[in-house]
Order: structure tokens, then C-alpha cells, then sequence
């Protein structure tokens, strides 16, 4: 189950994120904001990032205008790692290597195709389990403290 929500930057294109996760046949809850609401990132951020750190959902995708924002409020939950991407290569990698939780992505700045591309990349890819990247996690986990 994944776990989308979106402000006002990033409602666009998180309606075609939507219709692709549908076409694709993968699950997700819709944490909203909707059509013509104009709203703070922070909240739609926490909603998203509790759902996930809670088990409630398995990752999620979080989407404003250049997707930073969301990304810095999300990334305030413990448990939570989520990774602006804009390309497809960071996508992979930041599964691979830091097993990001949370996909952010920015409305304004990315073409829907190109989004789709970074979506697909980042659910295909899984954490790669080495020590090295482990251990690195545990030393963010340690930050948390
Ligand atoms: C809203 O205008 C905009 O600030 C927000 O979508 C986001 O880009 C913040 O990081």
C-alpha cells in the first residue's frame, strides 16, 4: 500500500501519479489535499510519514511544488527517509543504499512522464542489505536520538 498525499504545487501531478499507480494495479491511499485547496505541506508531510512509520503503509510518495518542502517535513519523523529525486538513477539508489521510505517529488518541476519513470524506478528497486548501507542507517537511526 502506498501512501500519496500532496499541497497545492503538487496536486497536478499527483492526480496523473494516481491514475498511473491505479493503471499499474498498486494499491494506495490518498492522503489528500484536493482540487483547489490551498494548503501548509507540513501537514499533508506528517499524515503520509505516520501512515508509513506506523506500518499503516508500506512507502510513500509525497509531492509540492519543488518537493522540498515535503521532504524536510517529512524527514522530521523518526523512522522516516524520505528522498527528493529527480531523475531516475537517484530513484534506484536512494532505495538501494539508503532505503528511502518516502519518494518526494515537485509538481512544478517535472514533467508527468519523466515523474512516472522516477515512480516506477523507485517501487522496482529494494534496499540492497549490504553491511556497509546497514550500518550507515543505524547511524542515521542514532541521530534521531
Ligand atoms: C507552495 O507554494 C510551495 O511553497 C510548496 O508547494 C513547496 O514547493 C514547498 O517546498
Amino acid at each position: 500500500m502506498i501512501a500519496i498525499a500532496c499541497d497545492h504545487g503538487g496536486y497536478e501531478l499527483k492526480k496523473q501519479i494516481i491514475e498511473h499507480l491505479a493503471d499499474l494495479g498498486v494499491a494506495y491511499e490518498d492522503f489528500g489535499c484536493g482540487a483547489g485547496e490551498r494548503v501548509d505541506y507540513p501537514i499533508y508531510a506528517e499524515k503520509v510519514a505516520r501512515a508509513v512509520v506506523a506500518g499503516e503503509c508500506d512507502r510513500g510518495i509525497l509531492i509540492c511544488g519543488t518537493g522540498i518542502g515535503m521532504s524536510i517535513a517529512a524527514n522530521k519523523i523518526p523512522g522516516i527517509r524520505a528522498a527528493l529525486c529527480a531523475d531516475c538513477y537517484s530513484a534506484e539508489m536512494t532505495r538501494l543504499h539508503n532505503d528511502a521510505n518516502i519518494l518526494c517529488l515537485g509538481g512544478r518541476t517535472l514533467g508527468g512522464e519523466l515523474a512516472k519513470r522516477i515512480v516506477d524506478t523507485y517501487l522496482a528497486a529494494s534496499f540492497s542489505e549490504a553491511e556497509h548501507h546497514i550500518r550507515r542507517l543505524d547511524m542515521i537511526k542514532e541521530l534521531e536520538k
